[in-house]
């Protein structure tokens, strides 16, 4: 017989988007697949950036490990492109670079919560953050961010299932699935409840530079103590197309950052020096670049918003922003992986179901829309009409 394995693991799903793979299949009519399914830049890095990671290759000290904790200069601006973007106070001693967000998060939660503690995640979550935790034998305490009629998320709800084992509260925005950009005060409430209770407030911003507006997401960096209460996370991979290059980031407390590094001198010893490289140059150099893929993103989802008015769609929009929207599918006895699934085989449109993304998600699906072309929309949704009627 073999070896056992450890069973913290093997409770866990499989990876999410290789399962939904498994679904495309050839299209009868022969009609090119509509892939909602995972949240990838369609588009490569800036050329500019590319050049410069050629030129970087070169250089013979590329090949070599960096700090623990990044490369100074990195290190050092995207302390300052935080400080500016929230209009606080972030200083290079405050980041650690991490082979990208999911690796932020993990090494994040393992300097925070021990087996046996527990974390506040609101449902739907990123399904990662969920599998992760439960790989530490962290409890996962999920609260509603669903209401009746769009994303709410209350701190009354996190008060209540918190006892003296929680460690963190772990929020999104924009969120992934549902697009939600929670709003400052919501989560300033939800600082002033971690703050209280002294546990750590966990704030996912992969998707930070796709919001619509000026304003700074929060003011949580302007907190005089927002070193005892908040921990960011940031991702380089959506923001310059970077997802193979592996870096993204945290900022919090020197407590914290601390224990982070010896974790990460472990798992990674540093970020993949050419990506925190590339990471950079997009830092010093393209904010132009930056922005008109914020518009053209924004695009996007004004055509999805416009598609989903198509006459006689029973589909709804529940939410929709930076990547994603989530959508009520109108099949209300039908598990929401059947009707994903169905989508996939029989009408050639990859997307998620909500039940990927935690409990009682069964009616909703994820479209990450950023992947597809603005004048794609109406033909998605020409095949979620035509689902309808399949059945
Ligand atoms: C909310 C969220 N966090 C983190 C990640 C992963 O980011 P990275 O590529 O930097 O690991 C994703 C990617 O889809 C995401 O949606």
């Amino acid at each position: 017989m073999a070896y056992q394995v450890n069973a913290y693991v093997h409770a866990v799903e499989a990876p999410p988007i290789s399962e939904a793979m498994t679904w495309i299949s050839p299209s009868p009519q022969n009609r090119a697949l509509i892939n909602l399914c995972q949240a990838v830049p369609s588009y490569p890095p800036a050329p500019a950036l590319q050049d410069h990671v050629a030129r970087m290759a070169q250089q013979p000290e590329t090949s070599l490990y960096t700090d623990i904790s990044g490369l100074p200069e990195l290190r050092s601006a995207l302390a300052g492109h935080m400080a500016q973007a929230y209009g606080g106070s972030v200083d290079a001693r405050d980041v650690i670079v991490a082979a990208g967000c999911n690796q932020a998060f993990c090494v994040a939660m393992m300097a925070l919560a021990k087996p046996g503690d527990n974390v506040i995640v609101p449902s739907p979550y990123y399904f990662n953050h969920q599998m992760w935790l439960t790989m530490q034998g962290i409890e996962v305490r999920s609260i509603p961010a669903i209401g009746m009629d769009g994303p709410s998320l209350d701190p009354a709800a996190a008060a209540d299932v918190m006892d003296d084992r929680t460690r963190a509260i772990v929020l999104v925005s924009p969120n992934n699935p549902t697009g939600a950009v929670l709003p400052s005060e919501t989560l300033e409430s939800f600082f002033d409840l971690a703050r209280t209770r002294r546990i750590a407030l966990v704030i996912d911003e992969t998707y930070k530079d796709f919001r619509d507006g000026r304003d700074p997401p929060h003011r949580l960096f302007q907190k005089a103590d927002w070193r005892d209460v908040f921990v960011q996370l940031y991702s380089f991979s959506k923001v310059y197309a970077l997802t193979g290059y592996r870096v993204g980031s945290i900022i919090a407390g020197p407590h914290l950052i601390g224990e982070i590094e010896k974790i990460m001198d472990c798992v990674a010893i540093c970020a993949p020096r050419i990506g925190q490289l590339a990471a950079l140059f997009g830092l010093e150099a393209l904010g132009e670049w930056k922005e008109e893929k914020r518009r053209l993103m924004a695009s996007r989802l004004t055509a999805l918003r416009a598609a989903m008015t198509l006459p006689g769609l029973t589909y709804g929009l529940v939410s929709a922003g930076a990547y994603f929207a989530y959508v009520r599918h109108p099949f209300e006895h039908t598990p929401g992986k059947e009707v994903a699934r169905r989508l996939a085989r029989e009408h050639n449109l990859l997307c998620l179901p909500g039940s990927m993304f935690g409990p009682g998600q069964e009616r909703y699906l994820r479209l990450a829309f950023a992947n597809v072309d603005s004048d794609l929309m109406p033909d998605m949704a020409s095949r979620l009409l035509e689902s309808q009627s399949a059945r």
